[in-house]
């Protein structure tokens, strides 16, 4: 076992590092009191290929591998966590599904315009009463008489990116016997007709990444935009998704440094009863755990990472591995944020300071891409082969 990067795996978490100190970090607080979508940054790191990672030279983006995604995901997230989720919908959720199961033509178009940050992209599963039960969608899509488009009535939630995006994955319903093999997945233009934006939500963290609900009125989605057959929908979900937690893990372990690192700093310079706090073992024993769990997690992630690079040459399955990933990154991010609240006292519910966003924004990576009992369950399910 070899746990030294690669060359280009350095270098792309060296530029991510470097972009991130330069131009995400001094301007996140900013973005997360306004909730303003942070378009000129995504724009730059599209030009960089941090929107495309993993998407092939041919098609815009970067050609690395997803060590090197999840490496640049930390950086980013570690400078501020609304980046990455707007980063990580549109290297995993959005290319990364278009890359495995699109069509040349769709790769040309849709892949090329979100990887070099031209275009936001989204991916639309949720709807107002299906989230973890993701197969419970009632958006339906009807195949024209003439075959050549589909008609798409949908009600899509907590769509990341909703408001700025301009291509979507989208599912829907086209066999409603089938159950979960009636799905099918289509690419959206937001700029045809019946498409339209609702509600924007207001949220607790990651507050620059815009979310919304996206309606589909009679909308004509041409028989070319199909993503993958009729039917594989669901599949195509949930694979995509599988490379989505790593992402989100990524993210977690980022927003975890960001908080550990402010805690290490403020334990070495706060000083109670006539000491630095950091040489007191109440705070020792909490920098020891942080520090603990963040390692752990960030070899889980990396793990996942390597298990989907894996996976590509062999054709198997990295379901567990990125379920876990995530599963302990994000609790651990959760928990590491608050103890870095704890140890910065009252700064640490200042908003002078950025660890209060660190906890605000820790509290998403429990949640979406599957919320941790849905992780649990998936790694179960995955040991005993039991539903
Ligand atoms: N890869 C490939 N196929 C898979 C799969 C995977 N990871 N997981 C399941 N499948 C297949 C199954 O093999 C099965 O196929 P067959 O019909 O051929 O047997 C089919 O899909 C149905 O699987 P299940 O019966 O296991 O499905 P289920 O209804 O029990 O649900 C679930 C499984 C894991 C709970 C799933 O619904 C799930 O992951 N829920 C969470 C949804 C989620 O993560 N939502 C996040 C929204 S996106 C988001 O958050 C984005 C954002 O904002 C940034």
């Amino acid at each position: 076992m070899d746990f030294k990067l690669t060359d280009e795996q350095q270098m792309i978490q060296a530029a991510a590092r470097d972009f991130a100190r330069d131009e995400i970090a001094p301007v996140a607080s900013e973005f997360d009191a306004s909730g303003e979508f942070p378009l000129a940054t995504i724009q730059r790191m599209g030009e960089l290929g941090l929107m495309g990672i993993e998407v092939p030279e041919a098609y815009g983006g970067a050609g690395l591998d997803t060590i090197g995604y999840a490496l640049a995901m930390m950086e980013v997230s570690a400078a501020d966590a609304a980046h990455g989720t707007i980063m990580s919908v549109n290297n995993s959720l959005f290319c990364n599904g278009i890359l495995k199961h699109g069509t040349e033509e769709q790769k040309q178009k849709y892949v090329r315009a979100v990887a070099t940050g031209e275009e936001i992209g989204a991916y639309a599963l949720t709807e107002p009463q299906s989230g973890s039960d993701a197969a419970n969608m009632r958006s339906r899509a009807v195949l024209s008489d003439d075959g050549s488009h589909y008609v798409i009535n949908a009600r899509k939630s907590w769509i990341t990116s909703g408001p700025v995006a301009r291509y979507l994955v989208l599912f829907a319903v086209t066999d409603p016997d089938a159950g979960a093999r009636g799905v099918t997945a289509f690419l959206i233009d937001a700029e045809r007709d019946g498409y339209h934006r609702g509600k924007t939500e207001p949220k607790l963290g990651i507050r620059a990444s815009a979310t919304c609900e996206i309606e589909l009125t009679d909308y004509k989605c041409p028989v070319k935009d199909r993503l993958g057959e009729e039917g594989q929908g669901f599949k195509i979900a949930m694979g995509v998704l599988d490379a989505g937690r790593i992402g989100i893990a990524a993210q977690a372990v980022g927003i975890a440094q960001a908080a550990f690192d402010a805690s290490v700093e403020y334990a070495r310079e706060r000083k109670a009863f006539g000491k630095e706090i950091g040489s007191f073992q109440m705070i020792q024993a909490k920098l020891a755990d942080m520090r603990t769990r963040l390692d752990a997690s960030r070899l889980l992630t990396l793990r996942a990472a390597w298990a989907k690079m894996q996976a590509a040459e062999t054709g198997g399955r990295f379901t567990a591995e990125g379920s876990m990933a995530k599963l302990f990154a994000s609790e651990s991010a959760m928990w590491i944020a608050h103890q870095a609240v704890q140890i910065h006292g009252g700064m640490g519910y200042s908003k002078e300071m950025p660890v209060e966003r660190y906890f605000r924004d820790a509290k998403i990576t429990e949640i979406y891409e599957g919320t941790s009992e849905i992780q649990r369950m998936v790694i179960a399910r995955n040991e005993t082969g039991l539903r």
